[in-house]
């Protein structure tokens, strides 16, 4: 028989921000056709798969990954070599059955994404197809709008700002190539308007600007003057945030611009700003617990902005369908890593959709060259991604990427008219 996996290796690499991470080769018939980069969190949710780190405080500070290599090498390989690498789905519930947590801490999230992924790149490899078409199958590509983070803010930076992602989501155009330049410049405006306020310094982890800011609702109004210094209406370019809000969340409400708020004043807060802003989406409005804030801000506001959960749902099916019947958001975002492998990732997405609630595909803060994403949005029909801002290799490997997909695919469509 050909196409059976027959060797899985791995190691440790790094990622953007110089931490360790999992790196597997997937081996069919004796040849390396697949390979993939674990991503990585910082304002990870708590009830994401578990992240395996080796705790050894005199290694990589703690975070060293050798224990995931190694499941990889050893376990993992023992498992799945002998089967049919296009067969996705059988792979990734080997792994799930060999690991028999609800959270991955057996094996780690870590070692099964890296195997789940490499296994799907091999798998593309062994049909001679691009990855997006290995994942669309029958269906056509969908190129996705992108979200570029462009001003960074919360546990990305180290300024003063609350919210963690500014993003320009260029959603009025015809293709996706005129969509990213027309971000792309939005970036480079937002860059001279920062330095003409003496406020241009570092960029944070994903790429944006990191300037300190005397409130949230300022990174706001620097995303409009960038939008429309660029020569673009809000129009065609509006703008999407992720709020993150888990990371201010304490005992007593959301500590945010120097206040504390109730999930009422956020719901409140929110709804000022959609009346002054073009602002499409809000994701992590409100905490991976706060579930009827969530319910009432998307009830009351759910007709006029994409609702986005992150935290809230870790891209587990199981969160998410209490988030439907709860009416708590009406967009999923889309990890892989939170969940662990692409066949769970794939059957969230599913229920997402099925529920009439839109998907947007998201790289995390410590990434890599590897641009699975990238075919994964455009295969899924996701219509969704962000990937940072057009900044540093890690994330502009992913839109150059979709650029070259873009050669073969052109269908490109605004999410929010339908
Ligand atoms: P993270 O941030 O990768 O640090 O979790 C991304 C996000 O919150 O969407
Ligand atoms: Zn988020």
């Amino acid at each position: 028989m050909v196409g059976q996996i027959s060797n899985l290796d791995a190691r440790t690499v790094l990622d953007s921000r110089g931490q360790p991470t999992v790196e597997v080769d997937c081996y069919v018939d004796g040849k390396l056709l697949g390979r993939a980069i674990v991503p990585s969190g910082a304002s990870t949710g708590a009830y994401e798969a578990l992240e395996l780190r080796d705790g050894d405080p005199s290694i990589y500070l703690g975070k060293g990954v050798t224990k995931a290599v190694q499941n990889v090498t050893q376990r993992i390989k023992k498992a799945v070599v002998g089967l049919q690498v296009d067969e996705q789905r059988t792979i990734d519930e080997t792994m799930i059955e060999l690991d028999g947590t609800p959270n991955k801490s057996n094996l780690g999230a870590n070692a099964m994404l890296g195997a789940s992924m490499a296994c799907l790149h091999a798998g593309a490899a062994l049909n001679g197809r691009p990855l997006w078409k290995h994942i669309s199958g029958d269906n056509e590509g969908l190129m996705p709008v992108p979200m570029l983070n462009i001003l960074n803010g919360g546990a990305h930076a180290t300024s003063n700002v609350d919210v963690q992602e500014f993003m320009v989501m260029p959603h009025g155009f015809e293709t996706f190539q005129e969509g990213l330049r027309a971000g792309v410049e939005t970036y480079h405006a937002l860059k001279a308007e920062l330095k003409k306020d003496g406020l241009l310094g570092g960029i944070g982890d994903e790429g944006g600007f990191a300037p300190n800011l005397p409130t949230n609702e300022e990174g706001l109004k620097y995303m409009v003057r960038a939008i429309e210094g660029a020569g673009y209406s809000t129009e065609e370019i509006g703008i999407a945030l992720d709020v993150a809000s888990t990371e201010f969340q304490k005992e007593d409400g959301y500590h945010m611009g120097g206040e504390v708020l109730s999930s009422d004043d956020l719901v409140d807060l929110y709804g000022g700003w959609l009346d002054t802003y073009p602002i499409l989406s809000i994701e992590d409005g409100f905490g991976e617990d706060d579930w009827d804030g969530w319910a009432a801000f998307t009830k009351k506001y759910g007709h006029r902005v994409q609702s986005v959960g992150d935290d809230l749902f870790v891209t587990q099916s199981k969160r998410l369908s209490q988030g439907i019947e709860l009416g708590a958001a009406n967009a999923m975002l889309v990890k892989l890593n939170q969940v662990g492998t692409v066949t769970e990732t794939l059957a969230s997405m599913e229920l997402a959709t099925s529920n009439g609630m839109n998907n947007v595909v998201s790289h995390r803060s410590g990434e890599s060259e590897d641009v699975t994403i990238a075919d994964f949005a455009v295969g899924t029909r996701a219509g969704q991604i962000k990937t940072g801002a057009p900044a540093r290799s890690d994330r502009v490997a992913k839109y150059n990427q979709l650029l070259r997909i873009a050669d073969e695919v052109s269908a490109y469509k605004s999410p929010f008219k339908r």
